[in-house]
């Protein structure tokens, strides 16, 4: 069975990070969620993919490749123009079979894949969309849930208090073929406003599998952080590089150049090639991506950097995330989000 990943979207709410790359290649423990992603399936037997790609997919495509280097294949189905989540489906048509999964690609979780293809195997429905449930579904597509596991009715985004429940479409979907032919194709569609509530009409059969275990979509900065404290704690176990000192919370990669009088509080991640200047305070609930340069005398708690970022001495950070080869300078910062393109420097 092929996995087709949904990743083509614009990320608006996790802008600035999005704003020059695509949602699903922020890093989560210093790589890319979107490769993390493609392994979990891969354990699970999914050995080829489709990427549904359009914002920055050049990012994509040339990170992946044809697949080969993580051990499976990949395609791509490229918009000229955005499609929606229905229209990237339909997009993906002739690289897709009789069954096939859909996959939010910026959906954090690990899933049983057996389970699933197995409840969609025991029910006659052309599509089985996973579910899981959250406090405030007010920012998902919500179902109503009818007898024997069959979905009465879905709701995307419905307002505060107007939700027929709590359980949510996780955005992973088992789906025979059929679907494609209730989409149209040469305009946007979306898969919940209008394909969903459709199939659901049409009584053609849709299903709610009950997921539990950890889910998390990474789509706005504070969810985006959650996740790091979540992977911190081990809440969420994705698989960290780097060695783990005694046990003890704290993840150092290759090649670390660490000054003396360093603190390193835990939970902390540092990655490959990282060098901290004398006396600074990395930690906690923080991550320090590969290659970043951190001068000495530095703060810096509940903060996540990628790759090459550069934090000149005597800078104090708490809740910043900063994308690839940020620099900043000596400030103090509480809450910024910043990437290469909004450079934090001395006045
Ligand atoms: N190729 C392509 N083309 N991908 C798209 C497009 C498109 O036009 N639009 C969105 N995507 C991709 C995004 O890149 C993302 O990975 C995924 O589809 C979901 O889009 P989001 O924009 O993140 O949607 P959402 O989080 O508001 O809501 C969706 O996910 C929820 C679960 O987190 C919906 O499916 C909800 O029903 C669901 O509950
Ligand atoms: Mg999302």
């Amino acid at each position: 069975m092929k996995a087709l990943l949904l990743a083509g979207g614009l990320g608006t709410r996790l802008r600035p990070l999005t704003e020059n790359m695509p949602k699903p290649m922020a890093l989560v423990g210093n790589r890319p969620w979107l490769e993390h992603l493609i392994l979990h399936y891969k354990q699970q037997g999914i050995d080829s993919f489709v990427i549904a790609v359009k914002h920055y997919r050049q990012i994509i495509e040339s990170y992946f490749g044809d697949g080969s280097k993580l051990g499976v294949s990949i395609d791509y189905a490229v918009e000229k123009d955005l499609l929606g989540t229905a229209g990237a489906i339909k997009n993906a048509e002739p690289l897709l079979g009789d069954r096939f999964i859909v996959v939010n690609a910026d959906i954090i979780h690990h899933i049983d894949l057996k389970s699933a293809i197995r409840f969609h195997d025991d029910h006659d429905g052309m599509v089985t969309i996973c579910l899981t449930k959250v406090e405030d579904p007010s920012s998902y597509g919500v179902v109503e849930m009818g007898e024997a596991d069959r979905i009465r009715s879905f709701v995307e985004k419905p307002k505060a208090g107007e939700a027929p429940s709590n359980w949510v479409n996780a955005g992973i979907y088992i789906m025979d073929r059929a679907v494609l032919g209730y989409i149209p194709s040469g305009r946007a569609v979306s898969i919940e406003k209008e394909t969903f509530p459709l199939l659901i009409r049409n009584g053609s059969g849709v299903y709610g599998h009950r997921m539990n275990g950890y889910w998390m979509d990474m789509g706005t900065t504070e969810r985006y952080r959650q996740l790091h404290w979540d992977v911190l704690d081990r809440r969420f176990p994705l698989p960290i590089d780097g060695k783990e000192l005694d046990d003890k919370g704290i993840w150092l990669g290759d090649n670390a150049k660490i000054g003396q009088g360093v603190l390193l509080v835990p939970p902390v991640m540092i990655g490959n090639n990282v060098t901290i200047g004398d006396r600074s305070i990395i930690g906690p609930y923080s991550v320090v991506g590969n290659g970043c340069r951190i001068g000495g005398g530095v703060r810096m708690a509940n903060t996540i950097l990628w790759d090459r970022c550069k934090i000149r001495s005597g800078a104090q950070l708490n809740k910043c995330i900063f994308g690839s080869g940020t620099h900043a300078g000596p400030h103090i910062l509480h809450e910024a989000v910043c990437n290469r393109a909004l450079e934090v420097q001395r006045p």
